[in-house]
């Protein structure tokens, strides 16, 4: 469907820039270049830019296809040094006595390299991890291999849980153990007696302040963990019973992800604060205030308390928790206690873009150049053509009303076998084009109904996208979580198309029909016309989806067995001609690894083929020399990518 970018000023790159907002939620790591490429800069204005659509080619040319995943780990590097740039920053302003102890929530990205570029680039400031599982453990003990570093153990426990947590502690780990129920305690305590070994307590507090936002429910009182107020009492209690008071080290609390408003933050941090305070006074020497995680990113860019949103930057978010930490403390006279948090979407978010390929499009109004309108046309059809003649002259609103029940009459005369396809295809092919002037005619009008705002949703397109929504989008899928999405390309082009994109899934939620906007949420995205070349072939269109670095990578279901992506992972060097490399490539899934993820042996399928083929040979439906041939393409076939290959 064309669209209001067709009229308007000329097009430029900073038209794009807006329409797409890349300039706010690209937080200067990405852009677009002067030939309408959008391009990484990994270090924001401190190293070279990496053009996105030569990282294609080259990840092309080693033979990889889409979906294909890039991740910049420079980026990583990146935000791990402004988070603690910028809590030192705060500590510095507010004279505060503590220090920061960063810790990497495993969970939102456990990928071993990205785990491994955070923790090298957090040596200097003694970054540590988070778990909340064995399997995350287990992983953390290994990887973070630093004296005294800190591994912070979150979530449910067994007496397995407790028992490596205490082998951490042997190896000299600072391994954390944060009680998220009063029970768990004594099962800590008898193990750690049997093995010999002083716990390192924390204690999870379950703060009334509650945020807004898509996470929010995992604050306020009605949390699924953590101590309530008495709870923590009781295990202060016991603690000093079994004089193991100056076991406690830790006070935890989490208001949930991806909190939008600042004010959240603010309550919350003054509420722990006070409840460390109080703590310390009844005798017990915390060490540590933990601020958990939640800063979130401004995925749309428009910096408001919109869910996909925050309110605040980087700096005020570490400005408030230093400050209000150091006046809570302050007033109450006890020592500032370290901090930890324990940020996990706002390191990671912006190391990845997935690229998707555009194979095909669903126009809704395509030219019908096969139907030809003579003087003998069936009533119906005739008093649209009237209509679409004299829509200049017509209330729109009324010509779209007489529109929509000359369909409606159609649809039902069709339904009684009143109607043949030829009238039927021109009824429908008249509605649409009448439906699209009259949007039009609405175009820059400070009002239009509510029923043409939808009549102008339902005209855009569907742009047919190689890749799997419930694989690599699914916050989107089930929370309405929404991500920068745009061309990567032919961005010195005007877009004159407003589409959906729908997903390969046999499904019809896997597509994507929200996306970013400055005051709202839009319902289509404004597209390129697909081009094709001298054969008739579709030119390759490539749409990035940004930010997707946290959460995304590891929550994608296997629906319709559509596997893990091809990755690409970009580090910039100096001494390369192009400023950057492609160090390494893991490939996604094959067709028969997905299988055997639900039980299918390779060799089992193979033989089920071999004997159904020799049947077919027998009973002479095929020759043996077809038949083997055929085989060999269904062996070779299980071992290819899950995704479409054009
Ligand atoms: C206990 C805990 N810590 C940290 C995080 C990471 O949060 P975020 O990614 O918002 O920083 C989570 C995620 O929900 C969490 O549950």
């Amino acid at each position: 469907m064309n669209h209001a970018t067709d009229a308007g000023p000329p097009w430029s790159i900073d038209a794009a820039r807006t329409l797409y907002n890349i300039h706010r939620w690209g937080a200067k790591y990405y852009d677009i270049n002067d030939a309408g490429h959008v391009v990484a800069r990994p270090l924001q204005d401190a190293g070279a830019t990496v053009d996105i659509t030569d990282v294609i080619e080259e990840a092309k040319g080693r033979g990889l296809k889409f979906p294909l995943l890039i991740r910049f780990q420079d980026i990583l590097r990146h935000r791990v040094e402004a988070l603690n740039l910028a809590f030192r920053g705060a500590i510095t302003e507010f004279n505060y006595k503590g220090k920061y102890r960063g810790v990497f929530p495993v969970k939102v990205n456990q990928l071993r390299e990205v785990v491994e570029e955070i923790l090298d680039a957090g040596k200097p400031y003694e970054f540590g991890l988070e778990v909340g599982s064995k399997p995350e453990l287990f992983a953390g003990l290994a990887l973070q291999n630093q004296m005294g570093c800190l591994i912070i153990c979150n979530g449910y426990k067994d007496a397995e849980f407790i028992k490596m947590a205490m082998l951490g502690i042997k190896l000299g780990k600072k391994v954390i153990m944060v009680v998220e129920k009063l029970e768990e305690l004594w099962q800590i305590i008898s193990i750690s007696r049997q093995l010999g070994v002083e716990p390192l307590l924390g204690i999870r507090a379950r703060l009334l302040s509650k945020g807004a936002g898509r996470w929010a429910e995992s604050g306020g009182e009605n949390a699924k963990f953590g101590l309530s107020t008495a709870d923590l009492l009781a295990a202060a209690e016991l603690l000093k019973a079994e004089n193991l008071g100056h076991c406690l080290k830790l006070l935890h609390f989490h208001i949930g992800s991806q909190v939008p408003d600042i004010l959240t933050v603010k309550k919350a941090v003054q509420e722990a604060a006070r409840l460390y305070a109080k703590l310390h006074k009844m005798d017990f020497k915390i060490e540590f205030l933990d601020v958990g995680g939640g800063l979130g990113v401004d995925y749309d860019g428009s910096r408001s308390a919109f869910d996909s949103s925050t309110n605040y930057s980087l700096q005020e978010y570490t400005n408030d928790i230093v400050y209000y930490v150091a006046d809570v403390c302050n007033a109450e006279n006890v020592p500032h206690p370290d901090l930890i948090s324990e940020s996990g979407r706002a390191l990671v978010a912006h190391h990845s873009v997935l690229i998707v390929e555009v194979f095909g499009a669903i126009e809704k109004i395509r030219p019908g150049e096969f139907l030809k309108y003579g003087d003998n046309e069936h009533p119906l059809v005739r008093e649209l053509l009237d209509v679409k003649k004299n829509l200049g002259k017509l209330n729109k609103l009324e010509a779209y009303h007489d529109a929509l029940e000359r369909r409606d009459d159609a649809q039902h005369m069709f339904t009684l076998g009143m109607m043949d396809l030829p009238e039927k295809a021109k009824i429908e092919d008249l509605y649409w084009q009448i439906s699209r002037e009259v949007v039009e005619g609405y175009k820059g009008q400070p009002y239009a109904p509510e029923e043409i705002r939808k009549l102008e949703d339902s005209l855009g397109d569907q742009y047919l996208c190689n890749f799997s929504v419930f694989q690599s989008l699914l916050d989107h899928w089930a929370l309405d979580q929404l991500f920068p999405i745009m061309p990567i390309a032919r961005l010195n082009e005007r877009p004159t198309h407003e589409a959906t994109l729908v997903d390969i899934t046999c499904d019809s939620d896997g597509q994507v029909n929200k996306f970013i906007d400055f005051r709202d949420v839009r319902d289509t995205l404004p597209l390129h016309q697909l081009n094709t070349n001298g054969n008739g072939q579709l030119e390759p269109y490539h749409l990035g989806f940004f930010l997707m670095g946290a959460y995304q990578d590891i929550m994608g279901d296997l629906h319709n067995l559509f596997g893990r992506v091809n990755e690409v992972h970009v580090f910039l060097e100096p001494d390369e001609p192009a400023g950057y490399y492609i160090e390494e490539i893991i490939e996604g899934n094959t067709i028969v690894q997905t299988l055997a993820a639900v039980q299918y042996d390779e060799n089992e399928l193979k033989r089920q083929m071999k004997t159904q083929m020799d049947e077919a040979i027998k009973s002479d439906r095929m020759k043996p020399s077809e038949a083997m041939r055929l085989l060999d393409d269904y062996e070779r076939g299980l071992k290819a990518y899950t995704y479409l290959s054009f």
